[in-house]
């Protein structure tokens, strides 16, 4: 009788937020960036994707739900990955016939996140970290993070960081194959545990430039994107190792804040100019300059992806003298902490918050957190049909 068995494995996985930026690829095709990046992994209480992995020989076709909806998985990205973890799979297979054929089955991947996604976060990051570490437990496979991170780069490039907790960077490497273009711990969550985020969740009339499409237009068009790649970036990368292993928030926020700037700044530099931040973004970054002037000394650093959220760090030390701050701006908005009673910093200015009260839809507090965990709720029940955990 014909094995029909489900074979499955679940995983969380986190979403990271970039401190220093990736943005431009060498290689489209293997997805290969042109400068290394550094990430902060946030904790998965507010932010993760859960993914279920099963194959059987019950189903007939390679499959993706997301949150509910059938994705499509014919594209190169998803392809790169199946095909990469399959090809290990059949490699411990051939070496150890007593092994089920698991890499000839037809996979089964259900995926969920715990946060909106009409909250516009980028969710591709935890989506194919998940989607990786889900199949590679599936397959029982014996590659360490940093070596599944060379496949998860494959799916998003910013994915390839959410295989770790912590503080993380995916060097970029040198060689044509991209086999050194990988993530790497640069410290566990446990070396700098401090370390909060709050998310302001910026609404957004329409969406922007993908950042797939944005990066290579940067590439092809902005003058000032190879002095970034270049000089910029590098020395970015080393200072900021630095200020990680030293716990040295206001250099942490000082390069935060100018490697954010200097990513929209290559953008504006594209032809056509591409913005993602937009008044209210500006706004923020305005009410986080004035707080650390006024503190006499950084206690927040914002930073902005591919869209006008504004992410701001602070450590929990400065959590009154942050939120207190913000409050004002922030008084009732979703997800804000209620019980901030902290006056924030002296002297601020009610007009810096009133264009946050206008723009900011909803608020996600975290902080920084740790990596993939292999979880036993699954999201594929007995005979092969989706659950809900
Ligand atoms: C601005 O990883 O989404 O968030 O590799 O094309 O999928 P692809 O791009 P993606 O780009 C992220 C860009 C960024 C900066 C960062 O996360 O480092």
């Amino acid at each position: 009788m014909a094995d029909t068995k489900i074979y499955a494995a679940s995983t969380t996985a986190p979403v990271n937020i970039a401190v220093i930026k990736y943005w431009g690829k060498r290689d489209a095709k293997l997805n290969l960036p042109t400068n290394s990046s550094l990430s902060v992994t946030l904790s998965q209480d507010n932010l993760r994707t859960h993914t279920t992995a099963a194959c059987s020989a019950l189903f007939t076709e390679d499959t993706l739900t997301l949150n509910g909806e059938l994705q499509d998985v014919s594209g190169a990205r998803q392809q790169a990955c199946f095909r990469e973890l399959r090809a290990l799979r059949a490699a411990l297979e051939s070496a150890d016939s007593s092994l089920p054929k698991l890499s000839t089955l037809s996979l089964k991947i259900v995926s969920e996140n715990n946060f909106p996604t009409a909250a516009g976060l980028a969710s591709s990051a935890a989506g194919f970290a998940a989607l990786v570490r889900a199949i590679a437990d599936l397959y029982q496979l014996p590659q360490n993070p940093t070596e599944l991170s060379r496949i998860a780069r494959q799916g998003s490039g910013s994915a390839c960081r959410s295989l770790f907790g912590g503080y993380v960077s995916w060097e970029q490497g040198t060689l044509e194959d991209g086999s050194d273009s990988l993530a790497l711990e640069v410290a566990p969550a446990s070396h700098w545990p401090q370390m909060r985020a709050a998310i302001l969740v910026v609404s957004a009339a329409k969406k922007g430039v993908s950042s797939t499409a944005g990066m290579q237009a940067t590439v092809v068009t902005s003058a000032l994107f190879p002095h970034r790649v270049k000089i910029v970036v590098p020395q970015r990368m080393k200072a900021m190792k630095r200020a990680i292993e030293k716990r040295d928030f206001e250099e942490f926020a000082a390069l935060t804040m100018a490697d954010s700037n200097s990513f929209h700044a290559v953008c504006l530099d594209t032809s056509p100019p591409i913005f993602y931040l937009n008044d209210v973004s500006r706004s923020c970054i305005r009410v986080v300059d004035e707080i650390n002037r006024l503190a006499g000394k950084n206690v927040a650093a914002y930073t902005f992806d591919a869209g006008p959220n504004a992410v701001i760090y602070y450590l929990e030390e400065n959590e009154d003298i942050v939120l207190g701050s913000l409050k004002g701006g922030l008084d009732g908005v979703s997800g804000w902490k209620q019980d901030v009673t902290a006056a924030g910093v002296e002297g601020l200015d009610a007009s810096f918050l009133e264009p946050l009260k206008e723009g900011i839809t909803r608020v996600i507090m975290t902080r920084v957190g740790g990596g993939p965990v292999s979880v036993e709720a699954s999201l594929i029940d007995v005979d092969g049909q989706r659950s809900s955990a």
